[in-house]
């Protein structure tokens, strides 16, 4: 494999104790598996907004352009949190989402048989959901326009704007039937055709994408009605597909079925191919900065160290690395470490370097 560029953006928060746990894990998986990275670390978010007025300065953007893949810890905080501010973290986020056109966001949800214990819902539940969201990210209300305040004859007003065309519709949905096939063969597309527009023109795009994958069934499911069955019957779901804000609201929620925001991963990927014939992509944990415990060894690496297999995976078309980075987290669990926010009785608790110290020394072992 030629070198591969990975530019790495720890952020605010937990973010940057996080991210150097998942570049340690990804540099040693590099070294043990005869990879080539070359890291290059750049600023956004509140940090950047502090030292240069703008959360995605263009330097940073460029370096993310440039890179065969983005691994990201976590943008945001109190410091930077006034609603009136018009530069806000966030759009650090929604920049590198939409200039890399990075439009599936891909959310695992698969619950470690050995956090179960962990999750607010009944074991029985929970065994065995394997989940896999796939999200739209760069359309919808979070893009469309007009969004703005106004003042009115009565008053105060804002108004916000769902766009989707059909092209943005089929290229999600197709991935996400792509991905299906690779895995149980069932895809739940979620919307609210009952009331909107957009989500009847997703119905429509959706079955024409299901007619060229025969070999993958296909239901439609109304959102407020998938946020009870996520929580009823979660083990039905193999790949749910939906629009952006659908996906953002629906994902935090099926987080909880797996008792460990922490452990999660994420990968935003685009069709733009990289010089490895993987996808371009952005990888990050699906929790925040968590800006109460930062700076304090506290935070849970594992879902980065994931996100860094998603890396190895969709960017890097190293799907043995991957698996053995995944391996080496189901040991290190198995043998009863976890950091404070997945505590249990009987298990080891440890801090965020340890934690990913840890999963090195099995990942040597595994790739010894
Ligand atoms: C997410 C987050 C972001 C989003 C925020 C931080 C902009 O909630 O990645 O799910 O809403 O997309
Ligand atoms: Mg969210």
């Amino acid at each position: 494999m030629q070198r591969a560029a990975i530019t790495v953006f720890p952020g605010d928060g937990i973010g940057p104790e996080v991210t150097r746990e998942g570049r340690a894990t990804l540099a040693l998986c590099a070294e043990r598996f005869g990879l080539q990275i070359d890291f290059i670390e750049g600023v956004i978010g509140g940090g950047a907004i502090d030292r240069h007025g703008t959360a995605l300065p263009a330097e940073s953007l460029r370096a993310a352009q440039a890179s065969d893949a983005v691994l990201l810890g976590a943008v945001g905080g109190p410091k930077w949190d006034d609603p009136r501010s018009a530069v806000r973290p966030e759009q650090a986020l929604l920049g590198l989402r939409r200039n890399l056109e990075l439009f599936a966001n891909l959310r695992p949800i698969v619950a470690h048989p050995t956090l179960i214990a962990a999750a607010p819902l009944k074991r029985e539940l929970l065994e065995g959901v394997d989940i896999l969201f796939v999200r739209e990210l760069t359309g919808g209300v979070y893009f469309g326009q007009p969004s703005e305040r106004r003042v009115g004859p009565a008053g105060r007003e804002a108004v916000d704007t769902i766009p989707y065309a059909e092209a943005e519709v089929a290229r999600v949905t197709r991935l996400a039937f792509q991905l299906a096939q690779r895995r149980r063969k069932r895809v739940t597309q979620v919307d609210k055709a009952n009331i909107l527009a957009t989500s009847r023109l997703w119905r429509e795009v959706t079955h024409e994408i299901a007619a060229e994958f025969p070999d993958v069934t296909c239901e439609d499911v109304l959102v407020d009605a998938m946020a009870m069955h996520l929580l009823r019957r979660p083990r039905d779901f193999d790949v749910v597909v939906t629009e952006n804000m659908f996906g953002d609201i629906l994902t935090d929620e099926a987080s909880v079925l797996t008792g460990s925001l922490g452990m999660l991963p994420s990968a935003s990927l685009g069709d733009a191919v990289n010089a490895h014939g993987g996808r371009v992509g952005l990888y990050e944990p699906i929790h925040g900065s968590a800006p109460d415990i930062a700076g304090r060894d506290l935070a849970n690496p594992l879902g980065t160290i994931l996100s860094t297999a998603m890396l190895l995976e969709f960017s890097l078309g190293q799907p043995g690395p991957a698996r053995a980075i995944e391996t080496a987290v189901t040991r290190v669990l198995d043998a009863g470490l976890r950091t404070a926010d997945v505590r249990q009785d009987g298990c080891t608790v440890v801090g965020c370097a340890a934690m990913g110290e840890a999963v090195r020394r099995e990942l040597a072992r595994i790739a010894a």
